[in-house]
């Protein structure tokens, strides 16, 4: 069983099958994020009618929200093989090489966690996504040679965590850029709902009430938290999952009610302790609760920052009132 501790991170991934299982397969049973999938289903249509491949598509935004879900979803849509792979995994040219010579008139091409690419595969990259040609050097016997090869028209999907990350000129050669944004509460009472009908085991709506609101609004731990209740409800022999199982399980698993994790209580609470609250620059804080800089900035804040927890100011992070009450602090007590 995982971690309790765990429990609330976006980060971690699920076993495979139940990803697939879960896992939305059209634009239909896509919820939400409503902007990017009404849009996509236009371009989606006409690249279908003009009997070509759809512009590029970069997709950023923090983890658990459905990047790598959509991505499948949009090959799907277009009819065409999904091929994938991920930024640090692809080190030489010939990595690259081989990934596109795979790769049939149309098809998707998913590169996940794509700011962590090496620049110089960046560049191969570049007139692969213009002109769907690749520039090759071979090194034979001491001599270089230039081989141009030419590539099938295909469609590029990234999906990051961090759109800062990225090059200009790499971010200037998707045609789509699309920010995800995380789930409000019926959309997550709807994905929660769906889950159910997929893995067969009912729920009542305000036990799906409760996973909705205590997920931190992503759709990820949202499955996740069904999927730790449902083996609470199979071992306590509960043919479907009740608001007081929910309620109890969730209890039991120290979900918090606003759905924070560990190193969201460990950040507000060393920001308010540590540092009276701020303001108090990114670096120091992560260096406080031995976290790199980058989760802070993709995972933690922008969660908290959209809850109103903390604020930015232009002399580093300040903690709102909201963290005050949550961590039960004295907000003047702790300004001595
Ligand atoms: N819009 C949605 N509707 C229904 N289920 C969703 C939706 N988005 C995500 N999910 C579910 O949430 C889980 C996580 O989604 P996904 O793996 O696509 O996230 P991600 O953005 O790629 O995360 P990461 O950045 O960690 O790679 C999936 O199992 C999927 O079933
Ligand atoms: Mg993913």
């Amino acid at each position: 069983m995982e971690d309790t501790e765990n429990i609330l991170e976006a980060n971690h991934l699920e076993s495979d099958t139940f990803e697939t299982n879960i896992r939305p397969q059209s634009l239909s049973e896509y919820v939400g994020q409503e902007e990017i999938t009404s849009n996509l289903s236009v371009f989606i249509e006409a690249s279908k009618i003009r009997n070509e491949s759809l512009d590029h598509v970069l997709l950023y935004g923090p983890p658990g929200l459905g990047k790598t879900t959509l991505a499948h979803i949009i090959a799907n849509e277009l009819g065409v093989n999904l091929k994938t792979a991920s930024g640090p995994s692809i080190e030489k040219s010939g990595d690259l090489a081989a990934i596109l010579s795979t790769l049939e008139p149309g098809d998707v091409l998913f590169i996940d966690e794509i700011h962590r690419m090496p620049k110089f595969i960046e560049e191969i990259l570049y007139p692969a996504m213009e002109d769907f040609e690749m520039d090759l050097v071979l090194n034979t016997d001491g001599k270089s040679r230039n081989l141009k090869i030419d590539l099938p028209p295909f469609t590029l999907v990234g999906a990051t965590t961090r759109a800062g990350d990225i090059s200009g000129p790499l971010r200037d050669r998707f045609g789509i850029v699309s920010k995800m944004q995380y789930y409000t509460e019926e959309e997550l009472l709807q994905i929660v709902n769906r889950t159910s009908r997929v893995l067969n085991m009912p729920i009542e709506e305000e036990a799906a009430r409760l996973i909705a609101k205590r997920c931190r609004k992503t759709p990820r731990i949202a499955n996740r938290l069904f999927k730790r209740i449902r083996d609470f409800a199979l071992v306590g022999g509960y043919e479907k999952i009740t608001e007081e199982l929910a309620d109890k399980s969730l209890t039991r698993l120290k979900v918090d009610e606003y759905g924070l994790d560990s190193v969201d209580i460990e950040y507000l609470t060393s920001l308010i302790t540590k540092f009276n609250g701020g303001p108090v620059g990114v670096e120091t804080i992560a260096t406080s609760i031995g976290e790199e800089v980058s989760t802070i900035e993709d995972v933690v804040e922008p969660f908290l920052l959209q809850e109103g927890f903390i604020r930015r100011t232009p002399r580093g992070r300040v903690a709102e009132e909201k963290s005050y009450d949550h961590l039960k602090i004295n907000h003047n007590e702790s300004l001595f």
